[in-house]
């Protein structure tokens, strides 16, 4: 097991929908979050989508870029990419991979934006991907080699480089997520979550267990902790917990929360701000376009 050397993310989007209530209601009126989100009658124009960028030094000191989700709404997606000049960078192959963190819409429907730019990469993506997400995946005439990360497994995908998949039932059946573990040299650990459907106890846990005695150094990505800002008790109960782990830098996006993030900071957590510059809704966080040194 390599520790990388340098490591950076990128946040090409961390803007899933452009309206929440609508998004919410598009669930509701289909039967709820029981229901296949393939049935779900999503409102045209309201998609967005998340995707960030892992831009690495590994182990072995070879230049690693991983994108982590695709986002949703191909035109969103593609105009994402040629802002933050990643068009260029899948045209000429240097993406050494794609990941998609889980099957949710916003994470994965805009593959169609990267395979019409390029079809051949090599695609990560989490075990339990249902028959209608392989079909979609086959209709954007990917063409690289599909590799699906095995439950409950780390798995080093460069050196300092790992792979985990939670497995875990989510709404809207889709299952289990991908998350990444970067070994980083002379600091620890960072996490870089798609939506943290797991928790991020269980998260944090899984760090201390797969690189024990490391520092966690950083968190990226979205956490969901309180996705709509509807707090309980328990999301304060939570938030008691995390100051538990000693984490470095919380760099938290997505479905993190905004009430979220000030409760962190409230209760001393360190989150970083971002610009809230390309539609994301605040500069309490990390937001499209900004760019995190671990
Ligand atoms: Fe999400
Ligand atoms: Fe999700």
């Amino acid at each position: 097991m390599g520790e990388a050397k340098s490591l950076r993310v990128k946040c090409l989007s961390e803007v899933a929908w452009k309206d929440d209530a609508r998004m919410r209601l598009d669930i509701r009126e289909s039967g709820g979050l029981e229901t296949d989100q393939y049935e779900v009658k999503w409102t045209p124009g309201n998609a967005a989508g998340v995707l960030n960028l892992i831009d690495a030094v590994d182990g072995d000191g070879n230049e690693r870029k991983v994108l982590v989700d695709v986002g949703w709404d191909v035109n969103y997606v593609e105009e994402v990419l040629k802002r933050e000049g990643v068009d260029v960078l899948l045209a000429e192959g240097k993406i050494d991979a794609v990941a998609i963190t889980h099957e949710h819409v916003d994470h994965f429907f805009g593959l169609p934006a990267l395979t019409s730019i390029n079809p051949d990469f090599l695609l990560l993506i989490p075990a339990g991907f249902t028959e209608k997400g392989r079909e979609r995946i086959r209709a954007s005439g990917h063409r690289g080699e599909v590799r699906e990360m095995p439950p409950g497994e780390a798995v080093e995908i460069f050196p300092g480089i790992f792979s985990y998949t939670f497995p875990k039932k989510i709404f809207l059946r889709v299952q289990n997520e991908q998350v990444f573990y970067v070994d980083l040299a002379g600091k620890g650990v960072v996490t870089v979550t798609g939506c943290c459907h797991p928790g991020i106890l269980d998260l944090l846990d899984r760090a201390r267990s797969l690189f024990p005695g490391k520092p966690l150094h950083g968190v990226y990505g979205g956490l969901h902790i309180c996705p709509f800002d509807e707090w309980t008790e328990e999301h304060d109960a939570l938030i008691e917990k995390m100051k538990g782990y000693g984490v470095g830098l919380y760099a938290c996006n997505h479905c993190t929360g905004t009430v979220t993030v000030r409760k962190m900071r409230e209760a001393g957590l360190p989150v970083l701000s971002g610009s809230g510059r390309f539609g994301s809704k605040t500069d309490e966080y990390v937001g499209c376009g900004d760019v995190v040194e671990f």
